[in-house]
């Protein structure tokens, strides 16, 4: 019987990680216009939260992107070469990953996650069910370099590799930075077999009477969200921030594509920490997400210009959302 491997590569409780958190969020909060990144949103709490979200009616990515691969999983499956090394990016709880192992017969499953304790439980569990494919869990922050361990890479020498992205998490990131991050991505997938590529999840450009509510539902789920960031940077560098002065605010940025999230206060207030402290004036915000929203051609274009061929996209019936399958090369 096969057992899991764990690969720790970022060790977010070290002294030099602790301190550049300190020194990137004290920056951010003491910016004028004061930003925080999202990756911040996401604590044990704000994880839990972000999966509820996927649930509200108002939130149809999740739901949809689920449909899109459902509905496409024979034709995806001709395309993408079976008995890859299916490496999942941001993985947490791999259940869409899942979805793809009978069609995919992945030889070695790769999910990736900031921190490798979210993907140990899952990967146990995983692998009863399919003691066919090997398993290698990878604590990485996949967005700031995308490097697996050698003796993972030798392992998996001579097999395709599959990307998976889904999600639209590359929405977090500007056109350039989706850019360089694709880029990355290419560069891995070139190191495998022939056949290797990449399956993403890409959220689409639509009416902002769809997006907004999406991003700002009536249970107040993603304000809750939002809000909890607060707590969780009081908790990384001892702010005092109280998240009832504050209000989440989501709108849809028409010229940049994007969503745009911020917490504004609700009047003036002062925060503190130590050795700082930073004054809001009333109606003052700090810019917590965007999330850019795409076009099917601007999309395939943005892969092709990182190095991938022209996909294969796949959208919903109301073009919604898209999945791209993209070759690492012609
Ligand atoms: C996880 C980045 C894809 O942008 O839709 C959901 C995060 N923020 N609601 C998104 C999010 C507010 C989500 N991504």
């Amino acid at each position: 019987m096969t057992t899991p491997q764990f690969y720790q590569l970022h060790d977010s409780s070290s002294p030099a990680v602790l301190h550049a958190i300190r020194n990137e969020l004290t920056t951010g909060l003491l910016a004028a216009r004061a930003a925080v990144s999202p990756k911040y949103l996401y604590d044990a709490l704000g994880s839990r939260l972000f999966d509820a979200i996927t649930e509200l009616p108002e939130y149809y990515p999740t739901r949809t992107e689920g449909a899109i691969v459902k509905q496409h999983l024979p034709h995806l499956a001709q395309q993408i070469p079976k008995g890859a090394a299916l490496i999942d990016l941001g993985a947490g709880s791999c259940e869409k990953a899942e979805k793809l192992f009978d069609a995919l017969q992945p030889a070695h499953y790769i999910p990736i996650d900031i921190s490798v304790d979210y993907l140990r439980n899952t990967l146990y569990r995983l692998q009863r069910q399919y003691p066919m494919t090997r398993m290698s869990g990878v604590g990485l922050d996949f967005s700031a370099e995308l490097t697996l361990p050698p003796e993972l890479l030798s392992l998996i020498s001579g097999l395709p590799i599959v990307v998976f992205y889904p999600g639209s998490s590359i929405g977090n990131f500007s056109p350039d930075d989706a850019r360089a991050l694709l880029a990355r991505v290419q560069a891995l997938c070139a190191q495998g077999a022939a056949g290797s590529g990449l399956l993403i999840g890409v959220d689409l450009t639509k009416a902002s009477e769809i997006l907004e509510p999406a991003y700002d539902d009536a249970l107040g789920v993603t304000a809750s969200f939002n809000l909890n960031m607060l707590l969780n940077i009081n908790h990384l560098i001892g702010t005092d921030f109280d998240p009832q002065d504050w209000q989440h605010v989501a709108f849809f940025d028409a010229k940049l594509s994007r969503i745009e999230m911020h917490l504004q206060a609700k009047e003036e207030v002062t925060v503190n920490w130590p050795g700082h402290s930073r004054n809001f004036k009333r109606g003052e915000a700090i810019h917590t997400e965007n999330s850019y929203k795409w076009t099917v051609p601007g999309f395939a274009q943005l892969l092709q210009s990182a190095g991938f061929a022209a996909p294969t996209s796949y959208m919903d019936a109301k073009d919604w959302f898209s999945v791209h399958w993209a070759l690492a090369s012609a």
